[in-house]
């Protein structure tokens, strides 16, 4: 494996019975990077990251491989996720209040999860808990309280500490902060990227936000029904999408202000908000070619609605489009005119 490689995922599939979730997703997770995962509801994001951490939901059936050093995590034995677990593998989850107990102190929780990895003294564990919240912002006179004490932004903060308590190889934040305001997302995300950059821990990120994305992100993985749609640098991708998909989601998405991207349409003549026309396909019943044809401006009767685009991987980039090459620069302009 590449040296710069930390998980290489190849032709990952999740099933449920007949129905395909993630249906052939090949990336790889470079150390060190803040890797985005974006598109739209049910795209199998989440799936996917749950197979990455080796705890995909239990109907599920796993195929493929996700190679992280020298273990393979599909099929791989509760032994192994065990002792991947905290140390090389760790989860911020959407929810923090169901991921820490109501009935015990914050502080006392991230002690026992250091006991929990390394074998230290209660008093030593304890005062780890303490410098890890207060790394995140909590202070040590607010660490003795318990969950609902907190605020919903601390709560986010607490779970942060948590899983950067043994400083894993990855960290895999799934939608991290969308139960708060905006205010305390930008804060809780700068936290989440400061600190695993830090740690040199490497972060996957999981997100709807495409302004987070452009401002926290090294590369972005762009997934529609299950597959890959588009790969690469995030100020390449976002200038300049190949594959029509990220064309759609980038021209809805609001990505004025902050460092503009060209790819944005003029909003001069204001109200017409592009965006992609119909909706995902269901997995359960999907189109027999390139699952975005139905809804894509470039898509052909013949090729598209046929066969399944290949990823082809040139130059740091990696898309899955028939007809790429015919995508304009002016791409967002394409679903102001199909909205
Ligand atoms: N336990 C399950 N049993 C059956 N189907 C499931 C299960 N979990 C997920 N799916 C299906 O797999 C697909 C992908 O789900 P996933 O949760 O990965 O989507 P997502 O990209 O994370 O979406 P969102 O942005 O809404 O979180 C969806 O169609 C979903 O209904
Ligand atoms: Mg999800």
């Amino acid at each position: 494996m590449n040296p710069e490689v930390l998980v290489s995922v190849r032709d990952l599939h999740v099933s449920f019975g007949a129905v395909e979730a993630v249906r052939g997703l090949s990336f790889d997770v470079r150390k060190g990077e803040v890797l985005a995962v974006v598109g739209e509801s049910g795209a199998g994001k989440s799936l996917t990251a749950r197979a990455l951490l080796g705890m995909p939901p239990r109907q599920a059936s796993v195929t493929g491989s996700i190679q992280m050093g020298p273990y393979e995590l599909v099929g791989a034995p509760r032994s192994v996720r065990a002792a991947l677990w905290g140390r090389q593998l760790a989860l911020v989850p959407q929810d923090a209040l169901s991921a820490l107990s109501p009935v015990h102190r914050v502080a006392d929780q991230l002690a026992t999860a250091v006991r929990s990895v390394d074998g230290v003294s209660r008093k030593e564990a304890r005062a780890r808990a303490v410098a890890a919240l207060e790394e995140v912002g909590i202070p040590a006179d607010r660490t003795r309280a318990y969950p609902h004490e907190f605020s919903g932004g601390m709560r986010q903060r607490a779970v942060i500490a948590m899983a950067l308590l043994h400083s894993p190889a990855l960290v895999i934040a799934d939608e991290p902060t969308t139960a708060q305001d905006q205010e305390t997302q930008r804060r809780l995300l700068d936290l989440l990227t400061h600190r695993t950059e830090a740690t040199g821990t490497t972060l996957v990120l999981i997100t709807h936000d495409l302004p987070m994305v452009r401002d926290h992100a090294d590369r972005v993985l762009v997934m529609y029904a299950g597959r890959l749609a588009e790969e690469g640098p995030v100020e390449e991708v976002f200038t300049r999408p190949r594959a029509p998909y990220t064309a759609g989601l980038l021209a809805s998405a609001p990505l004025q202000g902050r460092g503009e991207l060209r790819n944005q349409p003029r909003r001069t003549h204001g109200i017409r908000l592009p965006l992609i026309p119909g909706t995902p396909p269901n997995p359960t019943n999907l189109p027999p070619g390139c699952a975005f044809a139905p809804r894509c401006p470039l898509a052909d009767a013949t090729r598209c609605a046929t066969a399944h685009p290949e990823p082809e991987t040139r130059n740091n980039r990696t898309v899955a489009c028939h007809h790429w090459r015919k995508l304009p620069s002016n791409s967002a302009e394409l679903f102001l005119e199909s909205a």
